[in-house]
């Protein structure tokens, strides 16, 4: 791709690195000292030097574009004839200049799944994992979070003390979607753990890829033989008529979009409740609704700070830069959130206005967003009510964000509580007791308007 230069004497913070000659790389995505404050701060240093589209380097040797005006990603997303999905377009695939160890590989390679289609293909396999989501039954959704939240905080709750991300965040979603696909626990286990062995790009990833496909396989065996009420059975039996090898990678494709997202998002909601004073006294006091709170932490923190990819389909001027045909452009979702251009002068996202890109948008625009969210929001009020007097159990700037050029979630959530509510049978109602803030630091500033909502 043709990469510009960054301007000379651009300020201290400036990703470049010092005494680059002219035709300097772009903005490296990764390595650890890119943790998700640091990814923040690049992301506004890029917009300052190249506007809403800039070029970074997304691996060793893999330069792209990141599409960071939230206009540019409206155009990005809608505009299929110009913005390929197909990896199979990406110019520095098809002239071999990727790597087969390259970490971007497996976030990227071409499946026959319908995040990888365009047009006619997309649209056949979009309406069949559409109306399968579609078939979801909300009550029973909601009682199968509940349950699967319910046991896992009695697992710990003796304790006193937990890792919300290790102990409920990371396990819970994990559980809900294998049911949802029809995937029973023990195999559930092994699938993510062959699905995290694929995408680890070590010698491991050919067998864990191996193990996935066949464990896969033997469920759409089974679900064609016996169909059942699940996501699997539903895409087999759709009129759209998708191969076995079809389902398969769509129920990859599922799978891993739908796990670490719901993760982040759970996780990040309660790092917030447990932070933020205004946030929570908010929604106590009923000022915020627990959807507006979610999408609150979807403007500030999308789950999926950014996402892979489109390749360009022709040499065009776009967001004030020259594309190449084949070009990777990434989905600067993160940074398209905070677009100066949209959020009003202060820099708060307004209460009740979901126009965030956390979910994308266009034709490939995330298909689960009312599971997600139901799946999330059950998440959330469980813990709520059962450990009313929950706190964090370390500093708050001992909190790590993952170092990931994608995903944006904690490492941890490490929690102290003295009362567990254990259920007696049913879900008590709605407590007004809620969490009790212990620390206010320059974190806790998720700004909420109009700000006269926000009780002390
Ligand atoms: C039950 C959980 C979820 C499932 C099963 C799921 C499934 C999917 C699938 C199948 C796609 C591909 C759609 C297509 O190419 O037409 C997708 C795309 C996407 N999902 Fe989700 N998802 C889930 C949760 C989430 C969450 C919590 C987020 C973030 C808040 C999220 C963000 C996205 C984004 C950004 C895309 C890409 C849109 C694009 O390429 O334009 N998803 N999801």
């Amino acid at each position: 791709m043709s990469t510009p230069h960054p301007p000379a004497g651009s300020a201290a913070r400036c990703p470049w690195p010092a005494g680059a000659p002219s035709a300097a790389p772009a903005a490296a995505l990764y390595g650890p000292e890119l943790d998700g404050d640091a990814m923040t701060a690049l992301y506004e240093e890029l917009r300052g030097v190249h506007g809403p589209v800039a070029p970074v380097r997304m691996a060793p040797g893999i330069d792209a574009w990141l599409v960071m005006g939230h206009r540019e990603l409206l155009q990005l997303t809608r505009e299929e004839a110009d913005f390929s999905h197909d990896p199979r377009r990406w110019s520095l695939l098809r002239e071999g200049r990727v790597p087969a160890d390259s970490p971007i590989l497996p976030m990227v390679g071409w499946r026959p799944a319908l995040l990888f289609a365009d047009g006619q293909q997309h649209r056949r396999m979009r309406a069949a994992v559409s109306d399968a989501l579609a078939g979801i039954n909300g009550h029973e959704l909601r009682r199968s979070v509940r349950a699967a939240a319910e046991e896992l905080i009695a697992s710990f709750a003796g304790r006193g003390e937990a890792d919300l991300v290790a102990h409920y965040a990371r396990t819970l979603p994990l559980r809900v979607i294998t049911g949802l696909l029809g995937v029973d626990d023990r195999t559930g286990r092994d699938l993510v753990e062959a699905v995290a062995g694929t995408a680890s790009a070590t010698s491991a990833s050919a067998d864990a890829s191996r193990r996935m496909g066949a464990i896969l396989y033997g469920l759409i065996k089974e679900k064609r033989r016996k169909p059942g009420e699940d996501i699997t059975s539903a895409l087999l039996q759709h009129p759209a008529e998708l191969t076995d090898e079809e389902v398969l990678h769509n129920l990859v494709v599922m799978f891993v979009a739908g796990n670490q997202t719901t993760v982040n998002w759970i996780a990040t909601t309660l790092r917030i409740l447990l932070t933020d004073p205004a946030f929570r006294s908010s929604l106590t006091g009923g000022h915020l609704s627990v959807d507006d709170a979610l999408d609150l932490v979807l403007w500030r923190f999308p789950p999926t700070q950014n996402f892979p990819a489109r390749y360009a389909t022709r040499d065009m001027r776009f967001g004030g830069q020259d594309i190449r045909t084949g070009d990777m452009l990434i989905l600067g979702l993160a940074a398209a959130n905070a677009d100066p251009e949209i959020l009003p002068a202060d820099g708060a996202p307004v209460v009740g206005n979901r126009s965030h890109l956390a979910f994308g948008a266009g034709p490939h625009t995330c298909p689960a967003q009312d599971p997600a969210r139901l799946i999330t929001r059950t998440a959330v009020d469980t813990i709520r009510h059962r450990l009313p007097d929950l706190e964090l159990g370390v500093p708050e700037d001992e909190l790590e964000w993952i170092k990931s050029p994608w995903s944006k979630g904690l490492g941890a959530l490490p929690v102290r509580f003295s009362t567990p509510q254990l259920p007696q049978g049913t879900v008590p109602p709605q407590s007004a007791q809620d969490l009790v803030p212990r620390r206010t630091t320059p974190w806790n500033t998720v700004p909420l308007r109009p700000s006269t909502t926000v009780p002390d």
